[in-house]
């Protein structure tokens, strides 16, 4: 009994490595990127990010920049490397286009069907009250950054490898990753995220999208 308690248990701890390690890469089949699933179906964040806003920014701009990157790399230093080596190691279009692939899988993959009241809780709620104060004074504070973001880009909540929680501001296709920072929470601010829905109102589209966070899938990051 013990014995078979023991195998559970070692074939439970290996199953979590693995996917662990599955989502730190990603990695290429046969040399090509390809566009990641959406674990929901495109109407069920409505009304905070409407199907339509989903069938553009999912089906054609993230597709597109998976197209691209694919197009990019056969020759080129990068083929057979993970989507995460790539963001750290290239520059130019190769970076552009693989960065806006991590920045749209770790957006997208973030999200779940809207709740009122939505918080995190664990270990990520101790570290964001011990840091900030309150999980309001972070989320004021994370709102800001996205507001005050000139032009395109994302805002990020990360973690340093310390645990300490960081808050910063990336432009274009730039991810924290670069920073040695493990990426945790993000909000894209470009303007295709939000102009069909919010049309120029950026804060209101940053006010609404804490609604349909997953902080499960953000604790399991953190
Ligand atoms: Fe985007």
């Amino acid at each position: 009994m013990l014995k078979a308690v023991l195998l559970f248990s070692n074939f439970a701890s290996l199953f979590i490595h693995l996917k662990k390690k599955i989502m730190k890469q990603t990695m290429p089949i046969n040399g090509k990127f390809s566009l990641a699933e959406l674990p929901y179906a495109p109407d069920a964040l409505e009304p905070v990010i409407n199907a339509e806003t989903i069938n553009y920014h999912y089906g054609k701009h993230l597709q597109a920049y998976v197209n691209n990157l694919n197009a990019l790399l056969p020759g080129s230093p990068f083929e057979n490397l993970s989507l995460e080596e790539i963001v750290r190691k290239s520059d130019g279009a190769i970076f552009n286009n693989a960065g806006q692939i991590l920045n749209h899988n770790l957006y997208f993959s973030q999200f779940a069907a809207p709740k009122e009241n939505n918080t995190p809780s664990g270990r990520l709620e101790t570290a964001i009250k011990q840091q900030y104060g309150s999980f309001n004074a972070f989320r004021e504070a994370f709102e800001n950054k996205g507001s005050t973001l000139f032009g395109s880009g994302w805002v990020w909540l990360s973690r340093d490898q310390a645990g300490t929680l960081k808050i910063t501001q990336e432009h274009n296709a730039e991810n924290p990753l670069k920073k040695g920072l493990t990426p945790l929470l993000t909000f894209d601010v470009w303007e295709h995220a939000y102009y069909l829905d919010y049309q120029n109102r950026r804060a209101a589209y940053l006010a609404e999208l804490w609604k349909i966070i997953d902080w499960e899938v953000i604790e399991q990051r953190y």
